[in-house]
């Protein structure tokens, strides 16, 4: 399989195909994800969350991100990797945004970036863009800003409030984003901004009506200790229960004494031990 490109998601939206997107943030997710034929994999900076347990995206360095990434393209080289910019790294000079952007492609070896914000970061995406760096935009409730927006609200619920994102979106779009990430909008704002643009939207608590769709990649699989159930999540598994009882077993079986058994151990007669690590 060929890992898909910018190109593809203007082609799958032109012939109503719908995009899947994912997050993932170490090896082993990732060989998961494109194994079930995802279309993109975001390295998502939900990592501060999910991953790194802070109640917010803000802390999240670019370090973190580029750690995060290269794992996630060794583990699925033949799936689209994009990566976000975390907070704050593509709002200096352009210079600066310049360089961060440039480190996630070539330190965390993603095919794209992904940046928040509407018309206030359409110099970077076009400086980035022009420079051979693909930019993934994401309007509507815009986490690395949570603190200026004061909590997770629906975005687009007023008229000024719709057309300031339509105007976003479009000036994103004339900035060279490939594709934008809708979040936490309106299913009628959602619609009628995937009907305006050409470039391909991929919703998040937005609707059926976007030409993709990104989840997290805990909240998909119930991978969570603290799950308070999202109304936008639709959970596919319930691998936080099976990871739970497997421990609990685990620790049972180590009291117990009844783990490990002899079929476990080496014996004398044994040439080589197999699976381990190095
Ligand atoms: O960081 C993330 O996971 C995201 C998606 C929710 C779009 O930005
Ligand atoms: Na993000």
């Amino acid at each position: 399989r060929k890992a898909a490109t910018i190109a593809k998601f203007k082609k799958m939206k032109d012939n109503g195909t719908p995009i899947s997107m994912i997050t993932a943030y170490d090896y082993p997710s990732a060989q998961l994800v494109e194994e079930a034929g995802v279309d993109v994999i975001l390295v998502g900076d939900s990592l501060g969350n999910v991953v790194l347990g802070y109640d917010s995206t803000v802390p999240v360095t670019l370090d973190d991100m580029i750690y995060h990434s290269r794992a996630v393209v060794r583990g699925a080289p033949s799936t689209f990797v994009v990566t976000d910019m975390p907070f704050m790294t593509y709002h200096g000079s352009m210079d600066l945004t310049l360089r961060n952007a440039a480190r996630i492609m070539q330190e965390g070896l993603a095919k794209a970036v992904k940046m928040e914000g509407g018309r206030e970061i359409a110099d970077a995406v076009r400086a980035c863009a022009k420079a051979g760096i693909p930019v993934m935009a994401h309007i509507g409730l815009t986490p690395q800003s949570i603190h200026q927006i004061g909590g997770y609200k629906i975005q687009g619920k007023t008229r000024a409030q719709a057309d300031r994102l339509l105007d976003d979106a479009k000036a994103l779009q004339e900035a060279g984003a490939f594709a934008v990430v809708l979040e936490l909008m309106t299913e009628q704002l959602a619609a009628y901004i995937t009907e305006q643009l050409s470039i391909a939207t991929i919703g998040i608590g937005s609707g059926p009506r976007c030409d993709g769709q990104v989840l997290v990649y805990h909240d998909a699989l119930g991978y969570n200790t603290d799950a308070s159930p999202k109304r936008f999540v639709k959970m596919y598994a319930d691998v936080g229960s099976t990871i739970r009882e497997g421990l609990k077993q685990y620790v049972h079986e180590v009291k117990s004494r009844s783990f490990p058994t002899a079929d476990h151990a080496f014996h004398m007669e044994d040439e080589v031990a197999t699976g381990l690590y190095g």
